[in-house]
């Protein structure tokens, strides 16, 4: 809990020089400026084989699947992983703040191995060590259009993320990869063909969706646990939209409206599959399908838009 005051201290105290950042490129993929900034620091993280990686593009099931393997870890007890919010207890690694805010790599030095740790890098900028030391790796993928959807309310509540602009436009980015941590087709098509190779469980939100228990039992098997029916249950539970959306913990409710601007949009919006269609007009939707036939045709991942 002194670490998330500590942290909320930083942030209220960096609050006048938050600012929506501008974009730079590492190999091609736009970051947001402070990350390049210090990108070689980032590149050279080793992790330890211990520690595990939850990686996605934005917005595809993140914060659902950090809390799963929280509550896997400390067997579903709820208390425990309310010690402090998801982003103190899983830091995410790659992010870089106005000071004093610790960054990522600050907070993961801080921590013991083993640690649970968020990306959202495509594959071919997670740093080596990750492979080299075989950390156990779990991928979560959305449809393409939920997580445009979410990425776009998401950028308007994300006060340091650039401004989404209209809604059209947005989605022309979107497809041509120009937001923050580039192309969603690249991202879900990268960690795909390297899935088995590199031991990644590469999960889909549409499937957490259709059936959670499945999912979560999944996740569990991956890590090598084994917990009883009751204690999956109860992590089924305390993971459902509803339960994380209340819990100040998951919700993302402790950063300030510099930060995140939940007046705006909930981090914790809408938590479901096919909330697209109440956005794209027909014939933006008939457009989306046929470039993505373009980007996707022959990737062969299973994606679902409607449950
Ligand atoms: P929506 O904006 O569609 O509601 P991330 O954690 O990667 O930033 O993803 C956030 C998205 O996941 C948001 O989607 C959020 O509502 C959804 N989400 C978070 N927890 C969830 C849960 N327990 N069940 C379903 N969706 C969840």
């Amino acid at each position: 809990m002194a670490e998330e005051m500590s942290y909320s201290a930083a942030i209220e105290e960096a609050g006048q020089v938050m600012c929506r950042f501008p974009l730079k490129h590492v190999d091609g993929v736009p970051l947001m400026n402070l990350i390049v900034d210090r990108w070689d620091e980032i590149a050279a993280f080793t992790p330890d084989p211990s520690d595990m990686l939850i990686a996605t593009y934005p917005k595809a099931g993140t914060t659902w699947t950090q809390e799963i393997v929280d509550l896997i870890i400390h067997e579903g007890d709820a208390e425990a992983c309310r010690r402090a919010p998801t982003f103190v207890r899983m830091p995410f690694m790659e992010i870089v703040s106005p000071r004093p805010i610790p960054s990522g790599l600050d907070l993961l030095n801080t921590m013991d191995p083993p640690r649970v740790i968020k990306t959202h890098l495509p594959f071919k900028l997670v740093p080596k060590g990750f492979w080299e030391n075989k950390c156990k790796v779990i991928y979560v993928a959305r449809n393409a259009k939920d997580n445009l959807v979410s990425y776009y309310h998401f950028d308007r509540m994300n006060k340091t993320q650039p401004e989404p602009g209209p809604w059209e436009g947005y989605i022309q980015k979107f497809i041509r990869g120009e937001l923050a941590w580039g192309s969603w087709y690249d991202h879900v098509k990268g960690f795909w063909v390297e899935r088995e190779r590199r031991n990644i469980l590469y999960l889909f939100y549409e499937d957490m969706k259709e059936n959670p228990r499945r999912e979560v039992v999944r996740i569990m098997e991956y890590m090598g646990r084994a917990l009883p029916d009751d204690v999956i249950d109860r992590i089924v539970e305390l993971t459902s939209f509803q339960v994380m959306k209340e819990n100040p913990m998951t919700n993302y409710t402790t950063l300030p409206k510099s930060v995140l601007d939940q007046s705006v949009s909930r981090f914790m919006r809408k938590g479901e599959v096919g909330n697209w269609a109440s956005h794209f007009s027909p014939s933006q939707s008939r457009e989306f399908d046929e470039d993505y036939e373009h980007q996707m045709g022959g990737a062969g991942i299973p994606f679902r838009t409607q449950l």
